[in-house]
């Protein structure tokens, strides 16, 4: 539901503000997937998790391309998005 107001509420401030956002969410991603990675044992699991990454990161970098930092107020922007997208995961983890 959070992502789902995420993407309508950026999207509706512009075609970057939508970037920034998506730039965000990835970059509170990436960092959840290297927290699961430091824990995990190699193997298949780590091998998806990892590829899981990687696309994450293509999607970053191709926000970034679209003109993520344009966005207006883009660094409070991100700064919100991160914290939503954070506080998703802990929620996540509990339920
Ligand atoms: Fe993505």
């Amino acid at each position: 539901m959070g992502g789902y107001v995420l993407g309508a509420a950026t999207a509706a401030l512009g075609y970057q503000a939508a970037m920034a956002c998506t730039a965000a969410v990835e970059e509170v991603i990436d960092a959840h997937y290297q927290e699961q990675l430091a824990q995990l044992p190699e193997g298949a699991l780590a091998t998806t998790i990892e590829q899981f990454r990687q696309e994450e990161l293509e999607h970053k970098e191709t926000a970034e391309q679209q003109g993520a930092a344009d966005a207006p107020f883009a660094g409070l922007l991100q700064m919100v998005v991160k914290t939503i997208s954070r506080t998703a995961i802990i929620a996540a983890k509990r339920f």
